[in-house]
């Protein structure tokens, strides 16, 4: 049976990927709204993906039996200083994810939970890629420099982005 402890971490953890999701729309929102369309399929499709761990976290909290409630989100981040912003934000929002998940790790070996280790262990290899995902965007920005050119070459790679 998994611990009170769990459930409510778990339960926190769905009101970060619930964050992430709209702060990933929002951050869709503002490149839409600047002629970046590349980089807005870029990070819807990330919003989309958030709400996808969200419900991995739910179905896997009523298949042991628990009854979650969707925690109230956070109003997101919506403005951003320049192009840059946009990433550093979203690693240094990935990186948070990632201590949340090793905490909840930390705690099933503490409590010796090898179910809920077992399902942790897809979001821990996930995070390796979520943070190499946006620190290699912020490596390309400072190989080309962000100028009108460079972004505009972004943001057209970012637009072939397929899952
Ligand atoms: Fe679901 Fe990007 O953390």
């Amino acid at each position: 049976m998994i611990s009170k402890e769990l459930v409510e971490m778990l339960t926190r953890q769905i009101r970060m990927e619930g964050d992430a999701r709209q702060f990933y729309l929002s951050a869709s929102i503002w490149c839409k709204t600047r002629g970046l369309d590349g980089t807005a399929h870029f990070f819807n499709m990330q919003s989309e993906e958030e709400h996808g761990h969200m419900m991995k976290i739910i179905n896997f909290l009523i298949d042991v039996g628990e009854k979650p409630v969707l925690p109230a989100l956070e109003a997101p981040k919506n403005d951003f200083k320049n192009y840059r912003d946009l990433f550093e934000t979203s690693l240094k929002y990935e990186k948070e994810v990632t201590e949340s998940f090793h905490a909840m790790a930390n705690k099933c070996l503490e409590v010796k939970d090898h179910t809920t280790l077992n399902f942790l262990q897809w979001f821990i290899e996930e995070q390796v890629e979520e943070e190499d995902l946006f620190r290699s965007i912020l490596d390309k920005l400072d190989l080309i420099g962000e100028t009108g050119t460079s972004i505009y070459l972004l943001d057209k790679e970012l637009g072939s982005r397929q899952e």
